[in-house]
């Protein structure tokens, strides 16, 4: 295994916590790096906040390598995992061609959605050596079939279904998992049935770590931000400002000899 993962599942054995976010770019990559984050992510969250898609369902492969070769251009320390887009994932056989594609293209490892239905693909991937983190709870990729962003883990069947997905893909050997909108109790009661690190997502603060959308975080993408969100900065405002007093200036600006 990789040191970079084998050091993330050695924080959750010391009870530290995994501080992850996404990155599409060099200049944001760089400035995550240099702050010191664990974990860039490039989500395919990128279709929505820079790409301008609806949901992450539009993402390509193609899309994926191009802002994963930026990434890791500028990073130095942290561990760099990549989203396996949409439909790039429906056989073990796509799974682990497309995995080792992004692993070329500079990933460190590559995340996937889905539990037990997504076990033979995962294992494709883990077997082959490349370090895998899952994803349960609500799938943005299958927001389409589920008509919204929903909480999970409301009824017992839920819980014993995220239950078992999640002991699914740590048997499979996934070596984190993240949890979105699952309900805080039951993100907990995951976190403390398997060994491997779970990262939340609107999941409460009872996970061995958080990741977040960093366009949410710093007010980058001020159309949208979700409820569990906790804005650190207003980036928007600042370009607005900034582009504000460029205009200003330019306009005001006479020509010389007129
Ligand atoms: O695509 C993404 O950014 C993600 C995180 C929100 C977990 O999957």
């Amino acid at each position: 295994m990789d040191p970079r993962i084998d050091s993330l599942r050695a924080m959750k054995q010391r009870g530290e916590k995994i501080a992850v976010l996404t990155a599409y770019d060099y200049p944001l990559a760089r400035l995550l790096d240099e702050s010191g984050i664990d974990v860039i992510l490039v989500g395919d969250s990128l279709g929505m906040v820079v790409l301008g898609f609806p949901d992450t369902t539009l993402v390509t492969m193609e899309q994926m390598l191009h802002h994963t070769a930026a990434v890791a251009r500028a990073v130095k320390h942290a561990v760099i995992l990549t989203d396996l887009p949409f439909a790039s994932y429906e056989t073990p056989e796509r799974a682990l061609e497309n995995a080792r594609q992004l692993i070329d293209a500079g990933a460190h490892g590559v995340k996937l959605e889905g539990g037990a239905a997504k076990r033979a693909e995962i294992e494709a991937i883990t077997h082959a050596g490349i370090p895998l983190m899952a994803h349960i709870g609500m799938l943005p990729q299958q927001v389409r079939l589920e008509g919204g962003y929903k909480v999970k883990g409301k009824t017992p069947d839920e819980v014993e279904a995220l239950l078992a997905d999640a002991r699914a893909v740590e048997e499979a050997g996934a070596f984190a998992v993240v949890l979105e909108l699952v309900r805080p109790a039951v993100a907990e009661q995951i976190t403390r049935a398997i060994s491997i690190p779970t990262i939340g997502i609107g999941s409460g603060q009872n996970c061995d770590g958080q990741v977040l959308v960093t366009h949410d975080l710093i007010g980058l993408f001020p159309w949208f931000t979700p409820k569990f969100v906790s804005r650190e900065a207003h980036v928007a405002d600042e370009i607005r400002g900034a582009v504000s007093a460029f205009i200003n200036q330019a306009k005001s600006t006479p020509t010389r000899g007129s």
